[in-house]
């Protein structure tokens, strides 16, 4: 039977420490400041906007909601980030996705400043990361989360075959990078891939990030796997569940995340302790 690996507990853990470190920080009269950009009415990006400034509220972190119509144009959000790059006070800057069609996210993406860049989205940092570089070097939050994961329950990735299903920007791409840096033999499979339950059943490490709830099946996965799930799919009662049929992969996996409590708490924290380093790193 697997090892539960508990995102809620290490995610409290972690905020902890981001909250003594934001305490210090403050006497030295430097408060972190995290600005996000909501563009639209987007249901989910709302609580995603929302969860995000609890947080920060709660951990001390100064944070700023910018909202904007929907009709907003490229130009207008592209000003904004250019004035919030400017700004001494904002140390870093988080535009929620989607956007409305009319905006080009890689152009928005671009335009963040790489001392800012909250998310670790900008062409920069993502080459950076892709080159080993690790100075000062803002990472996607979900990603490094799952390494924090790895950190605590002390698993090991030097040689060991890592999978990682699902090639997104945000998720796919930088943790085969993660994992390559620690030495891990990565394979990056996705929708074109062929044979994938073949390239599946090889992971030591099996990261899966697709969107398609139970898509992990228990007679795909290795004896002994570590199973990391992103998922944050609905079933067919709306109930919250991931890509992994979690309940079969259990009896099988030597360690497994659950959704809800697995990765999904990681994911602020990390973000939360990234707004902690650039205010750092500015200084
Ligand atoms: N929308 C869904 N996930 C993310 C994320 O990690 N960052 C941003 N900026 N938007 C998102």
């Amino acid at each position: 039977m697997a090892m539960i690996i508990n995102g809620r507990e290490l995610a409290n853990e972690i905020d902890g420490q981001t909250k003594i470190e934001v305490e210090k920080l403050s006497h030295e009269g430097l408060i972190p400041h995290l600005v996000v950009i909501l563009v639209g009415e987007d249901e989910a990006s709302q609580i995603y906007v929302r969860n995000k400034h609890k947080r920060a509220e709660s951990l001390g972190i100064k944070s700023t909601i910018i909202r904007m119509p929907v009709n907003s144009s490229e130009e207008e959000l592209l000003i904004k980030i250019s004035d919030l790059n400017k700004d001494k006070d904002v140390h870093a800057i988080l535009v929620q996705l989607p956007l409305p069609e009319q905006i080009n996210e890689q152009r928005i993406i671009e335009a963040i400043s790489p001392n800012k860049d909250a998310d670790g989205f900008s062409p920069i940092n993502v080459g950076k990361l892709s080159s080993g570089e690790t100075y000062h070097l803002p990472i996607a939050c979900t990603p490094m989360g799952i390494m924090e994961m790895f950190k605590k329950y002390s698993i090991d990735l030097d040689g060991k075959n890592a999978v990682v299903v699902g090639r997104s920007n945000i998720v796919g791409k930088p943790m085969a990078n993660l994992l390559l840096n620690e030495n891990a033999t990565v394979t990056i499979a996705h929708s074109h891939t062929k044979n994938i339950t073949n390239i599946i059943k090889q992971a030591d490490i099996l990261v899966v990030a697709t969107g398609i709830a139970h898509f992990i099946k228990k007679d795909q996965v290795k004896i002994g796997a570590t199973v990391i799930d992103v998922g944050m799919d609905r079933d067919e009662n709306g109930k919250l569940t991931g890509d992994v049929d979690f309940e079969g992969v259990k009896s099988i996996a030597s360690f497994i995340t659950p959704v809800p409590k697995g990765v999904g708490p990681m994911t602020i924290s990390m973000l939360m302790k990234q707004t902690v380093n650039l205010a750092k790193w500015s200084i």
